[in-house]
């Protein structure tokens, strides 16, 4: 069996480098480090980006939590070349010079995000095409109008809890769960573990003390999912996976799923709740959509130049010392992925009130080798989701005004804490026949279709789950929430 970096609890692993340590100053060649997770990161992200752009040009030193050392790539040339040339630019996190030569402590909650791992993320050439073909030939199964139908399915049972009450929060009643149920389902999980799975997901990113239990829960859950469906095969992610011809093990099929649900969760949940601002704020956007001068798609578009899900994607390293966009990198130093720098990197894009809608050349999914394989299931969770909401919701409000909207910033993301709306209260929708199965029929737990009471059971589990967290003077499920992609200090 592999074992993954973050994993391995072995050496190297001793305490992350102080600022004044030799290997700290030779990569930021003199010049101060700019920290990525400090207050003015996470109050403006943007005017870091900018500042560091004034000073430095497409790449620039910085300073991750825990003091540790990367390049942040500014330019959208830049990032280009990076995401697409894996001979100097490597996945492989096993050469990061920081965590080779010990400077990264095993617990560190970095190696969760960073670490290397046995999956297609991880790895370049031959073993990067195999694990890739395996991921994005099952992932082309789920043709779009089956996607589509379940998003459809879930968006109204999500409606359907809040539907009564003339009030909600979008992004905690809708854009958070959206994703979560989606994904669940076309993995093979159950409904039930649909909260359950955010919990764990949002403790494991936001790094601390459970982080790594947190991903044990997952990878629990998840294994046995895999040693269910080699038993006996459904139709869902897991079976394909276990049945593909590039032979994955079981460890390969559950590191897969886990970084499906990881990698897709978050994103599509950012990327919902930017959507739905948006609509709600942006009269020019709504009337453009009434109006036929805009569809929903290049509404989302446009939200992934301007407000891409995730600011910065982890990770590349420098296979050899070179030298790029002006400044000398060496072999083994990492490089961060500047996705919302580049978006608006003024030598594409001058003037950034030019409508970008149905261009699809942002850096939002990445480019390359590694470009996103998920990228048309978060855009069909995207646009199917709002449109259900606002077929149904058509006098959405929001109660609170735009410049009060409060949003949590961390190193890679950002995203928004609420989108309080009050509307005309409506009745629930009449519960929906059941449909027999498409293909292979599904273990009843996995894939038979559910009653529209299961938003209901959702929220019930999630009203649970809340308790519990406090229970254990956590914080609370929402605080949880609100804190996604928070780090420790
Ligand atoms: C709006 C939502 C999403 C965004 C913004 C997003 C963005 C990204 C980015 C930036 C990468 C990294 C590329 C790189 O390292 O160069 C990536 C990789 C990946 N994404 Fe997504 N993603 C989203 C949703 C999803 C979903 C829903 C899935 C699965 C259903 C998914 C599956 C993957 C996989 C498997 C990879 C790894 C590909 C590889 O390394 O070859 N993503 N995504």
């Amino acid at each position: 069996m592999t074992t993954s970096i973050s994993e391995s609890g072995a050496e190297p692993g001793a305490a992350n480098p102080p600022p004044e340590c030799p290997a700290h100053a030779a990569f930021a060649q003199g010049a101060a480090l700019t920290a990525l997770s400090g207050a003015e990161a996470q109050h403006d992200p943007r005017a870091v980006y900018e500042k560091l752009r004034a000073e430095h040009g497409g790449i620039a030193p910085v300073e991750l939590e825990g003091g540790v050392p990367a390049w942040l790539v500014l330019g959208y040339r830049e990032n280009m070349e990076v995401a697409r040339t894996p001979r100097r630019f490597t996945r492989d996190a096993r050469l990061w010079r920081e965590w080779t030569e010990g400077r990264i402590a095993a617990d560190d909650p970095l190696l969760q995000l960073i670490g290397w791992r046995p999956d297609v993320v991880s790895y370049d050439g031959e073993e990067h095409q195999r694990l890739r073909a395996a991921v994005n030939e099952c992932l082309a199964r789920f043709d779009r109008h089956g996607t589509r139908r379940h998003v459809q399915r879930y968006a109204h049972q999500l409606i359907d809890g809040f539907v009564e009450d003339g009030r909600a929060d979008l992004v905690t009643q809708f854009a958070v769960y959206l994703p979560m149920l989606v994904l669940s389902r076309l993995v093979g999980l159950s409904e039930e573990h649909g909260p359950k799975l955010v919990e764990a997901i949002v403790g494991m990113v936001s790094g601390g003390e459970e982080a790594y239990a947190h991903n044990q829960y997952i990878i629990s859950t998840l294994r046995s999912l895999t040693e269910e469906r080699r038993r006996a095969p459904a139709h869902d992610l897991a079976s394909w996976f276990v049945q593909h011809p590039s032979g994955l093990n079981d460890e390969e099929v559950l590191n897969h799923l886990r970084l499906v649900i990881v990698l897709g969760y978050e994103a599509t949940t950012n990327l919902v709740s930017n959507t739905l601002r948006m609509v709600l704020t942006d009269p020019r956007f709504r009337a453009s959509l009434a109006g036929g001068l805009m569809t929903l798609p290049d509404a989302v578009e446009q939200m992934l130049w301007d407000d891409p899900p995730l600011l910065v994607c982890p990770a590349r390293f420098a296979t050899h010392d070179l030298q790029f966009a002006g400044k000398e990198i060496r072999a083994g130093d990492m490089l961060l992925l500047g996705i919302a720098a580049g978006n608006v990197d003024p030598e594409i894009r001058p003037d950034l009130d030019a409508p970008m809608h149905g261009n699809r050349s942002h850096l939002a999914f990445s480019w390359g080798p590694h470009e996103c394989s998920g990228q048309e299931i978060a855009r069909a969770i995207t646009d199917t989701g709002v449109d259900v909401l606002l077929n149904r919701l058509p006098d959405l409000r929001l109660t609170v005004p735009q410049d009060q909207l409060t949003w949590t910033a961390s190193t890679w993301s950002r995203h928004l804490d609420a989108l309080p709306v009050t509307f005309a209260p409506q009745r629930r929708r009449a519960p929906q026949r059941r449909r027999a199965p498409q293909s292979a029929p599904a273990a009843p737990t996995a894939s038979a279709p559910v009653e529209p009471s299961a938003a209901k059971a959702a929220l019930a589990a999630v009203a649970e789950a809340d308790a519990q967290a406090k229970a254990h003077s956590r914080g609370g499920f929402r605080a949880a929430l609100v804190g996604l992609f928070r780090r420790r200090r």
